[in-house]
């Protein structure tokens, strides 16, 4: 029977290997991964332990959705966890109008750590599976931190990952060597590795998108699900399957394990918004981590790890999963 890795172990190993996990990103990467451990144990108390519905105060987010108990939780774990330790210089989240900077009592480090504390907030209350997602980036040369030092691209993440709590409490991470998983061993209460180098199969029978919104897509959108739906009998010569989970954890956690293709385009209900996923801390995140497993990001027009962002909270049209499948979708937004 092979030694259980645990995180720690990994990212020492990883370390040592080529330098790929500097001392202080090893650092913060334990510290997140203790506070999605925190999280799992808030969401499994679920309803024993007062943390289902709404906030007290119902407040709104930034994004204008009404905070649920569990995203405010989730938030205050991460901000408490990750500002003492000296390896960050600020944080930003879903959750926050502007950035938290570490606080002058602590030393300030040289990463920024972003993320969605609680993903999936619809599904709180329902008992599906929800998670955390974060990215990492390096803090610019310089003194001070400013919301501006955040708007990087997503190819210069250094670190990205999630957490999903499902049945499994599993932690998926990459710095930028592939992507490893682990789970959750609660009596250890340590995060043990399951599997290395996770890989998606380049094509797919299964496409995921809210098909609620059909009549609000632009009409490469329509063509290609019109497409997927007609079958063996269409043009694609095969037919699809369709899942939709309504967490871009749970979602992409599929993808990353059997393949698949996640949509969510613009459509015409917010026209002036390019589509309802946030780039910084869902779609950079997540693009990255399906990119490290041989899968593809695009929206459609363009890599999302590419665009230069403008906004701590902008919003990106999203497709991503199966290489083949994305650039076969992205084929339908070129014009003939
Ligand atoms: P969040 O709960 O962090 O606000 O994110 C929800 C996102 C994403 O997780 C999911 O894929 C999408 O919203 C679902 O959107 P619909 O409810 O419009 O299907
Ligand atoms: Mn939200
Ligand atoms: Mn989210
Ligand atoms: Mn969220």
């Amino acid at each position: 029977m092979s030694p259980k890795i645990s995180l720690t172990r990994y990212l020492v190993e990883e370390q040592r290997k080529d330098g790929a996990i500097p001392a202080q990103l090893r650092l913060l990467l334990e510290v997140v991964a203790r506070a999605c451990k925190s999280i799992s144990l808030a969401v499994n108390k679920g309803a024993l332990g007062g943390v289902l519905g709404v906030s007290e105060a119902s407040s709104e987010n930034i994004q204008g959705e009404i905070q649920k108990k569990l995203d405010i939780i989730a938030n205050d774990v991460l901000i408490e966890a990750n500002e003492w330790g000296g390896h960050l210089a600020a944080m930003a989240s879903e959750e926050m109008e502007g950035i938290h900077v570490v606080p002058n009592r602590y030393p300030q480090g040289e990463y920024l750590l972003l993320f969605d504390p609680l993903d999936g907030s619809s599904n709180i209350d329902v008992n599906v599976s929800i998670g955390t997602i974060f990215s990492v980036l390096k803090k610019p040369e310089g003194a001070g931190v400013s919301e501006q030092d955040f708007l990087q691209a997503g190819a210069k993440q250094v670190a990205a990952g999630y957490c999903i709590y499902g049945p499994q409490t599993t932690l998926v991470l990459t710095v930028g060597n592939g992507v490893s998983l682990f789970t959750l061993d609660r009596e250890q209460g340590s995060f043990v590795l399951t599997q290395r180098d996770l890989s998606i199969p380049e094509d797919t029978k299964e496409f995921a998108i809210n098909m609620s919104n059909m009549r609000h897509w632009d009409e490469p959108v329509k063509r290609y699900i019109d497409e997927c739906l007609q079958g063996k009998e269409g043009p694609r010569g095969k037919d699809f399957n369709m899942r939709w989970i309504a967490s871009m954890v749970a979602d992409v956690h599929r993808i990353l394990t059997r393949g698949g293709v996640f949509l969510y385009p613009w459509d015409k209900r917010e026209p002036n918004k390019p589509g309802k996923l946030r780039l910084m801390y869902e779609a950079n995140p997540m693009g990255w981590i399906v990119e490290q497993a041989g899968g593809a990001a695009s929206t459609g027009r363009e890599r999302i790890l590419d665009l230069q962002p403008k906004q701590l909270h902008e919003r990106v049209s999203v497709i991503l999963g199966s290489k083949n499948e994305v650039e076969r979708a992205a084929s339908y937004f070129t014009p003939v």
